[in-house]
């Protein structure tokens, strides 16, 4: 039986969005469709993870000294493949990955620059909680055809898309161009994505929900400490944590809130990653009218050094996170 015809497709969606765009080439469009393809198969093996010897430490380290689990290493894999020979592509970067990962010379190399977090959450794989896949496209700037660093250190309001998977009790793609975020669902016994929310925004007025992890409460700064004080007590706020970034986004994202991971004694720049977490993250929570900061300004306005900088990070619904600043300036209005 043929699907609804009001059932629109990634695939049709993203070629309606580049009609809009007379003079796209159809490399972007391909690369989202790539990056989609990635997803679904990711999401199959992740679905599974309980069921084959996949769960478990792959008895690696990556660069951040962090042990690796199989299912990183095998999402890492499947990003690259689906990237690496497609000629549209100047060249990548993983969290897995120390350097950029280069085109291998007998592929054709693009103009776009892909940089992801190929499974995010990972420690939450054996537990069965929702983990995801984050992603951030450039375009190349240096002058060569294969990519360079530079190519990667490019601050976040020159991204030409960001997006995430989420696996989480269904799994989704969620990105944007720039022109609004849409939200698809996989719908298995299709293999497809279907278009499920189109043209998200984060709500107004907001759920009051903060969302950080507690325990190194006495490693922050005073303001910190000051600000999760208030919106748990006068500010009458509600606190969720999965401890997965995409699935922490995701709820905020459609009921608004605000997500931290601030700054403290042990982790002076925080610990999420800028370019192939929050930075993504920071344009698609700006494309459905909400804020992302490092807690002193726009987090894409960042110039980032090294690939694998961290940064702290406050975002969700604008009020809440300007307030955030304001705790952590020290105002004293607040
Ligand atoms: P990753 O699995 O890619 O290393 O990312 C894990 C991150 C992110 O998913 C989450 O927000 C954060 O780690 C949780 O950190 P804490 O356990 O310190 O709260
Ligand atoms: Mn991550
Ligand atoms: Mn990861």
């Amino acid at each position: 039986m043929l699907p609804d015809p009001q059932v629109v497709t990634i695939s049709r969606f993203l070629v309606d969005q580049e009609r809009r765009f007379p003079e796209a080439t159809g490399a972007f469009t391909n690369i989202l469709h790539d990056i989609a393809l990635a997803a679904k198969v990711i999401s199959r093996e992740v679905r599974k993870a309980g069921l084959v010897d996949i769960l478990g430490h792959a008895g690696l380290e990556n660069v951040h000294g962090e042990e690796v689990q199989k299912l990183d290493v095998f999402a890492n894999d499947v990003l690259y493949r689906a990237l690496d020979h497609t000629g549209y592509v100047a060249c990548l970067a993983s969290e897995e990955s120390e350097d950029i990962i280069p085109i291998p010379e007998r592929f054709p190399a693009g103009e776009y620059v892909v940089l992801y977090d190929p499974l995010d959450g990972s420690s939450n794989i054996d537990v069965n909680v929702s983990i995801g896949t984050i992603f951030s496209i450039h375009r190349k700037i240096s002058a060569g055809e294969r990519g360079v660093l530079e190519d990667c250190l490019q601050p976040g309001f020159r991204q030409l898309a960001a997006g995430y998977a989420l696996y989480g009790s269904s799994t989704m793609l969620v990105y944007t161009t720039g022109a609004g975020v849409h939200g698809f669902t996989l719908d298995p016994s299709l293999g497809e994505f279907l278009l499920s929310h189109p043209g998200m925004r984060i709500p107004d007025p907001p759920a009051k929900t903060y969302s950080v992890n507690e325990a190194y409460y006495n490693r922050w700064s005073a303001g910190q400490q000051r600000l999760v004080s208030w919106l748990k007590g006068e500010g009458g706020f509600g606190s969720r944590y999965i401890g997965s970034l995409v699935a922490d986004v995701h709820r905020t994202l459609l009921q608004g809130g605000l997500f931290m991971y601030p700054a403290d004694r042990v982790h002076p720049e925080g610990k999420l990653r800028l370019l192939y977490e929050m930075a993504p993250m920071a344009m698609i929570v700006t494309q459905a009218g909400g804020r992302a900061s490092d807690g002193r300004g726009d987090l894409l306005d960042i110039q980032p050094r090294s690939l694998h900088q961290r940064t702290p990070v406050y975002l969700g619904s604008p009020g809440f996170v300007e307030l955030a600043e304001r705790y952590l300036a020290g105002d004293p209005e607040v």
